[in-house]
């Protein structure tokens, strides 16, 4: 007869095979690791601890009451990533197809309730054929159980989600709720209904990956933030974006060592084309600017008007909303400002400054994007910079025109430094299209008038197209040389770092969704 330690050791073996070595196998056939191997990527080596590994299933129906998985399809625990503690769930595909059932469920919000509790930073690794068909609504009841937790959960501890399978249905909302999600290409997926039912309500024949997977949701939906090649490469990402962010809305995102030197860059004089009309890439700007040229772009295949992502200035952690006059002349569209307005949000949320860089026409005219909201959407990028209490501080490297001035982070709306570049114009909107709208009767009347629109073009581009009318203002705090912005903005964000301000007493604000 066996003896306890024996027993023990049984048990425990058979929690860390899963579905089994013929399962494991088929999981790595697909081109997907397991979910403990990817804890082991993600987790330091030797941190992770494991809760709940001898949970089983409550299913007896339709055959699983002949079998036991210790695990019941989920490996929950904590650990450390770079030495910070975290808390992680992974689903394992090779139980039932990782499908979330009772006790499954009750392991992912024990994870939650105690990240909530202790502060640090929640990470899911979903891979799952969803709602355990086998246990009803009991499985429905489970994914609400969770998504009420992220709903509480977010704002107070970052929370991101890893999609490295089969992701559908109902599943899909926490993922949706929380901070973050990450894709695989080929080998995860995410819909509300599959393929199977889109072509029998629509008719339309498509496939999953083309349906919902990474590179639908990173370039058409936006619904992912990174599409990494691989789960490596994830993992890495992953790793990499938890680097930038505090472990909770009291802490600040951890600062990295920072020796004062020279801080000039000449490269940023030379950056702006002769022609103010002619494109550049905005990332040059800010890879010459922030510490050691690295920038974690977030949301980079999604809306490449305007650039965000995480980097460091004289070692702390910033994030960064750019225009990005390399596509669609930086314009702001529905998709922009979404995508801008989330990112911001996030970044109040969790302490962490942010860096605007100013290159904007002003927002995309049309009947599409005014039929699709561009009205209630470009709201939303003006009302998460208004909420914003970080520390705000806004370069205008070229065109700041319109409504655009306005929402891109102006001191008028709690910005609390604004530079401008030599090349800055700010002002209601381009001088052609001004020389038209308030000359047009003595266009209309002059004998050539295409020379006098040209000439009352100009009249109004020497008196708007600079930073010095804003300046005069005080709505631009200085007008710097482009080489001294790195100096200017550690100084800035140094005088800053204690900022306090708070917004008036309310439950919560009603931003435009
Ligand atoms: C129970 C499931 C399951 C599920 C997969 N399995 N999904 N068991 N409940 N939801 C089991 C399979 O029966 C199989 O068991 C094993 O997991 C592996 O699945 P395969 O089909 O062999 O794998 P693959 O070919 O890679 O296909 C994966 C899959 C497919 C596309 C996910 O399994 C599938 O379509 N599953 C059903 C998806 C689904 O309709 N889920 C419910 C969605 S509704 P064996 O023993 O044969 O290896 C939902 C509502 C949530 O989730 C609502 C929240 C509000």
């Amino acid at each position: 007869m066996k003896n306890r330690i024996e027993e023990l050791e049984e048990k425990t073996a058979l929690a860390q095979l899963g579905g089994g070595q013929a399962r494991i196998d088929a999981q790595h056939k697909r081109g997907k690791l397991t979910a403990r191997e990817r804890i082991a990527l993600l987790i330091d080596e030797g941190s992770f601890e494991e809760i709940g590994a001898l949970v089983t299933h409550r299913s007896t129906n339709f055959g699983l009451e002949k079998q036991k998985f210790y695990g019941d399809g989920v490996v929950t625990g904590y650990g450390t990533v770079h030495g910070r503690l975290v808390y992680v769930f992974s689903q394992d595909f090779t139980v039932v197809g990782g499908s979330l059932a009772e006790a499954h469920a009750q392991k992912i919000c024990r994870i939650m309730d105690l990240a909530m509790q202790n502060g640090a930073p929640v990470i899911g690794l979903n891979d799952s054929g969803g709602a355990r068909i086998q246990e009803g609504v009991v499985s429905l009841g489970g994914y609400a159980d969770i998504f009420y937790r992220n709903t509480l959960a977010s704002g107070v501890i970052p929370q991101i989600s890893a999609i490295m399978g089969p992701c559908a249905g109902g599943a899909v909302y926490s993922p949706a709720i929380t901070d973050f999600i990450m894709m695989v290409e080929h080998t995860s997926y995410m819909f509300v209904t599959g393929p199977n039912v889109v072509k029998t309500v629509t008719h339309e024949e498509v496939s999953s990956e083309d349906l919902g997977g990474a590179s639908a949701h990173s370039v058409k939906s936006g619904v992912t933030h990174f599409a990494c090649a691989n789960e490596v490469e994830l993992i890495n990402n992953l790793k990499a974006l938890l680097s930038y962010v505090p472990q909770n809305c009291e802490e600040e995102a951890p600062a990295l060592p920072y020796t004062p030197g020279n801080e000039k860059r000449e490269k940023l004089n030379t950056i702006i084309p002769e022609n103010a009309n002619s494109p550049y890439d905005i990332r040059e700007v800010i890879t010459e600017v922030v510490d050691g040229g690295e920038f974690l772009e977030v949301h980079k295949d999604y809306a490449s008007n305007i650039v965000v992502g995480f980097a460091r200035l004289g070692g702390r952690s910033i994030g960064i909303v750019a225009n990005q006059p390399a596509y669609l002349a930086g314009v702001l569209d529905i998709n922009a400002s979404k995508k801008g307005a989330r990112f911001v949000r996030f970044c109040d949320c969790f302490n962490i400054p942010l860096l605007v860089f100013e290159d904007v026409p002003g927002f995309l005219p049309g009947t599409d994007q005014e039929w699709n909201g561009i009205i209630t959407n470009g709201a939303k990028l003006l009302y998460a910079f208004c909420e914003a209490t970080v520390p705000r501080v806004t370069v205008i490297t070229r065109k700041a025109y319109g409504g655009a001035y306005d929402v891109m982070n102006s001191k008028h709306i709690g910005a609390d430094m604004n530079y401008a570049w030599p090349t800055a114009e700010i002002a209601v909107m381009g001088a052609k299209g001004a020389a038209e709208i308030i000359f047009k009767k003595e266009i209309d009347e002059a004998p050539d008038k295409q020379a006098k629109w040209k000439e009352k073009e100009q009249e109004y581009a020497d008196l708007f197209a600079n930073p010095y009318s804003a300046t005069e203002r005080g709505y631009v705090d200085e007008v710097i040389l482009p080489e001294n912005t790195r100096d200017k903005l550690i100084k800035a964000f140094k005088m800053l770092e204690n900022k306090v301000a708070t917004l008036p007493r309310k439950k919560h604000g009603n931003i435009p969704l």
